[in-house]
């Protein structure tokens, strides 16, 4: 146990649903009191917590693979932070520890659910993304669901974000004859052609998006790593070629929608090309964690997988940190940083 502990921690809570696109009053950041760790527990200091898009769902009072957030009780999600008093065996004052209790400064966490993790491989904001969730989706997504082989010609929307960045370079990395990306600003496209070596990409906001991948796949995709769905699903099942394989990772164009979003028109073709269309849940691929790191570890040593961080600073602009990410301002992993 450390000696003087703070007495309270500031933490956001969900005091209403969000009807559409999350409002600051749906939102409080609010005072509780911070305790000495019960038996097999210890008390972290958050350094830095994660806003990923799948919290809007969980913003919904609605049945889901996760549970939606309580009203009235903090929120959660990926955090990394250092132990300063500790109750539990295995785990010491100083630890850096990943956890699922961010959205707040001080975290009262079961020993069991903190992962230590060592801050001199890798800056620690790293093991909310590119070594983190969103990395192992990425390299689930590629390799296991879609089936990736050399020689694909791989599309990725989202693509200057935390997972479709990685999934671009990781193509290239093993092989892909053509990676495509599209993203939300011409500053985007440019990164992933200029830093990440795509080969192609282009801006969604500038044009009608199958007209703009037929140019950039002018022989059609073998791959398509959905993060956005709607008018990029579509235009992905028009290009993709006979065999082709579609992992529906993400469909952030309609996480605010208040009506039902269509569906893609061409939901036929996917019988004559004989298409795979498969949703993922990175949680369902925790064997492939070990081989994930030692890659993308290498990767990260040799310079051969670049990545962005976008840090928003301090725990009182959470919020705006999390529609930030839903209206594109970051490149890369989006993070609050309280360090
Ligand atoms: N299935 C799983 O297990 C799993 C796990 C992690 C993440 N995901 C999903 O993967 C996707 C990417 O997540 P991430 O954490 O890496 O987030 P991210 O891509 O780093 O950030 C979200 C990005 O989405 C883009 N965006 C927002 N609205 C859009 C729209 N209407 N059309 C096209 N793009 C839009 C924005 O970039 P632009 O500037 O390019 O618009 C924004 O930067 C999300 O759909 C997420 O839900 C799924």
């Amino acid at each position: 146990m450390s000696a003087a502990l703070p007495t309270s921690s500031r933490e956001w809570h969900l005091v209403a649903r969000p009807h559409g696109w999350p409002k600051a009053e749906d939102f409080a950041l609010r005072e509780a009191p911070v305790t000495a760790p019960g038996e097999g527990r210890v008390l972290v200091r958050n350094l830095y917590f994660s806003v990923d898009p799948y919290m809007r769902g969980r913003m919904n009072d609605v049945k889901s693979y996760t549970p939606p957030f309580k009203l009235d009780h903090p929120m959660e999600g990926g955090a990394v932070g250092e132990v300063i008093a500790s109750n539990a065996e295995g785990l010491a004052v100083g630890d850096h520890v990943l956890h699922g209790q961010g959205w707040r400064e001080y975290a009262d966490v079961p020993a069991e659910h903190a992962v230590k993790v060592d801050a001199s491989l890798a800056p620690l904001s790293a093991y909310l993304g590119v070594l983190g969730m969103t990395g192992l989706t990425a390299y689930a997504g590629l390799f296991e669901v879609a089936s990736f082989k050399e020689g694909d010609v791989v599309f990725v929307s989202g693509a200057a974000g935390a997972v479709g960045s990685q999934v671009g370079q990781m193509a290239k990395l093993k092989g892909a004859s053509r990676v495509i990306g599209s993203a939300g600003s011409d500053e985007k496209v440019k990164l992933l052609v200029e830093e990440y070596g795509f080969d192609a990409a282009f801006n969604y906001k500038n044009g009608p998006v199958a007209e703009q991948l037929r140019e950039a796949a002018p022989d059609g995709i073998d791959v398509y790593f959905d993060n956005v769905g709607g008018e990029h699903l579509e235009a992905a099942i028009s290009s993709l070629n006979l065999h082709g394989r579609v992992t529906v990772c993400g469909m952030i164009a309609q996480y605010n929608a208040t009506e039902p979003t269509p569906g893609p028109r061409n939901l036929a073709l996917v019988i004559g090309k004989r298409l795979r269309i498969q949703g993922m849940l990175v949680g369902d691929h925790a064997a492939l964690q070990p081989q994930f790191v030692q890659d993308v570890a290498g990767w990260l040593a040799s310079g051969e997988l670049k990545y962005r961080e976008t840090f928003v600073e301090g725990i009182e602009n959470g919020f705006d940190a999390f529609t930030g990410l839903l209206r594109g301002e970051n490149t890369g992993k989006m993070i609050v940083s309280l360090a």
